[in-house]
């Protein structure tokens, strides 16, 4: 591995919930295992603290919520050492002086500017910095989502950081990237000889990306009620896993090597015309039920949504890649909150044997590649085997890659992997502005159809797998999703 350099890491919106509950446990992580150097400073940026003490305790006590058992006293200590706090106002122009004056304390240091604010402040923040001439050289800026509302606002975002960064200076961030069950479908595909052949139309027969959540709206209603599913789970992470499974080997681990493959995908993805929205995608949304054995209310009834909000808490659509490794095969996209589990998974299911010469159980496919990436991150491989007896009787049995159990070492955060690939400038994990657009204009179709349809989404109950019409979805084809078959 690479030494990480030496490196200022700013970090706007120091006091929000992002830096709170993920940045600072993925730094400290890396710190506590010994991956950050020595000179390495966290310069945090905030307003509602006055000053580097009060800072430290809002942020140790929130460490000891967020680490658990992985908070320990020493560490604690000789991290926040590297914790430099600056009260300013990201909007105010004339306190990026004092900024500067910090960072110019160690000019060699790589600095990286984490814009974990609301989206309206990036380019303010961009031209500021750039201002005290702090986009020169090797500086790099990170945006988190959401980036914009639509194309338009997104394209709107992206040229006004542009002016003051290089593109090779921007880390778009898509925390799902960073999950190592999602490289590991990298190291599946292109390390291994025998998926490749098979990875394509003549064998596969769907594939299907889930990521559900039990959690509901978690007190991020304002923001919630004006984005819903597509926009805060689809466009982005469930897009981008869409993008690895499909994508052309690249010819290197190259960012752009990888990147182009990537683009070339979102390019494929069929657009949906506006009589399509209505047969090939499902919004839903929860009402009442129970979430996790507890009561849980229903998306209207939670704070800050409107009363008669159409928002879609659950999508689930039917997505078709125009090339000719994939023409014919569905991807089944399926995202929601309130469901029955917390689930992340891909799963690839193949073609049943042209003619058997025994009977089959009697579902739809028996050959089926699992990759899971939460709770747990395993890949399991489905294939039938005979029964022990005197019959050719035969059942479903699976290979087990269970990563937990192989590598007995932590599994690091998607954001201990992300924040560090920024220090190192790889690029290869975080979105180009070109992806970014295509993944809006085919989302775009389906937010114009559904705002000018009159029917509202479809109802489901809290902690179920969302609304009936996502199974007939499936059913329609002749498939049925993982969990029914
Ligand atoms: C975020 C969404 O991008 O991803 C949240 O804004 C969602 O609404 C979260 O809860 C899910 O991430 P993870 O890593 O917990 O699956």
């Amino acid at each position: 591995m690479t030494q990480i350099q030496a490196f200022d890491m700013v970090l706007f919106g120091g006091t929000g919930d992002l830096v709170m509950r993920k940045l600072l446990p993925a730094l400290y992580h890396q710190h506590q295992d010994g991956h950050l150097p020595e000179q390495g400073r966290i310069l945090c940026l905030g307003r509602s603290q006055p000053d580097q003490a009060a800072y430290l305790t809002m942020a140790e006590s929130a460490a000891r919520q967020y680490l658990g058992d992985y908070f320990n006293g020493a560490d604690w200590a000789s991290f926040a050492a590297r914790l430099v706090y600056l009260k300013l106002d990201a909007g105010d122009k004339t306190a990026y002086a004092a900024l500067s004056e910090r960072l110019n304390e160690y000019p060699e240091h790589v600095r990286v500017f984490y814009l974990a604010t609301a989206p309206n402040l990036f380019a303010g923040i961009c031209e500021n910095l750039a201002s005290v001439g702090l986009n020169k050289g090797g500086a790099r800026v990170v945006l988190e989502k959401p980036l914009g509302h639509d194309l338009a606002s997104s394209q709107a975002i992206n040229a006004q950081v542009g002016k003051f960064f290089k593109e090779s200076q921007i880390y778009r961030i898509d925390h799902y990237l960073g999950k190592e069950a999602v490289q590991n479908l990298l190291a599946l595909r292109f390390s291994n000889t025998f998926f490749e052949p098979l990875w394509r139309r003549e064998w596969i027969s769907d594939v299907q990306i889930t990521v559900t959540e039990q959690v509901g709206v978690e007190g991020r209603g304002d923001f919630y009620d004006k984005a819903g599913a597509l926009r805060d789970m689809v466009q982005n992470h469930l897009v981008q896993l869409l993008t690895f499974i499909a994508m052309e080997p690249p010819a290197s681990d190259n960012p752009d090597a990888v990147r182009d493959e990537k683009l070339k995908v979102l390019r494929a993805l069929r657009r949906f015309g506006s009589q399509e929205v209505g047969q090939k995608t499902v919004r839903g949304q929860y009402k009442a039920g129970a979430s996790a054995g507890k009561p849980a209310v229903g998306y209207l009834d939670e704070p800050g949504i409107a009363p008669d909000s159409r928002t879609e808490t659950f999508v689930a659509l039917k997505a078709e890649i125009d090339t000719w490794r994939w023409a014919g095969v569905p991807f089944y996209l399926r995202t929601g909150k309130r469901m029955q589990e917390r689930l992340a998974e891909i799963v690839i299911n193949f073609r049943q044997v042209p003619h058997s010469i025994f009977q089959l159980p009697s579902s739809t496919t028996s050959n089926r590649l699992v990759i899971r990436l939460q709770p747990d991150e395993s890949v399991k491989m489905y294939l039938l085997a005979k029964q022990p007896g005197d019959q050719m009787k035969l059942k479903e049995v699976h290979l087990d890659l269970d990563f937990d159990e192989i590598f007995k070492t932590r599994r690091p955060d998607a954001y201990e992997r992300l924040l560090t690939d920024v220090i190192r400038g790889r690029l290869t994990l975080f979105m180009r502005r070109d992806e970014l657009d295509e993944a809006w204009r085919w989302v775009e179709p389906i937010l114009d159809a559904w705002e000018q349809s009159d029917d509202a989404p479809k109802l489901y109950t809290a902690g179920t797998w969302g609304p009936a019409a996502s199974s007939a979805l499936l059913s329609r084809d002749g498939f049925c999703w993982h969990e029914e078959g």
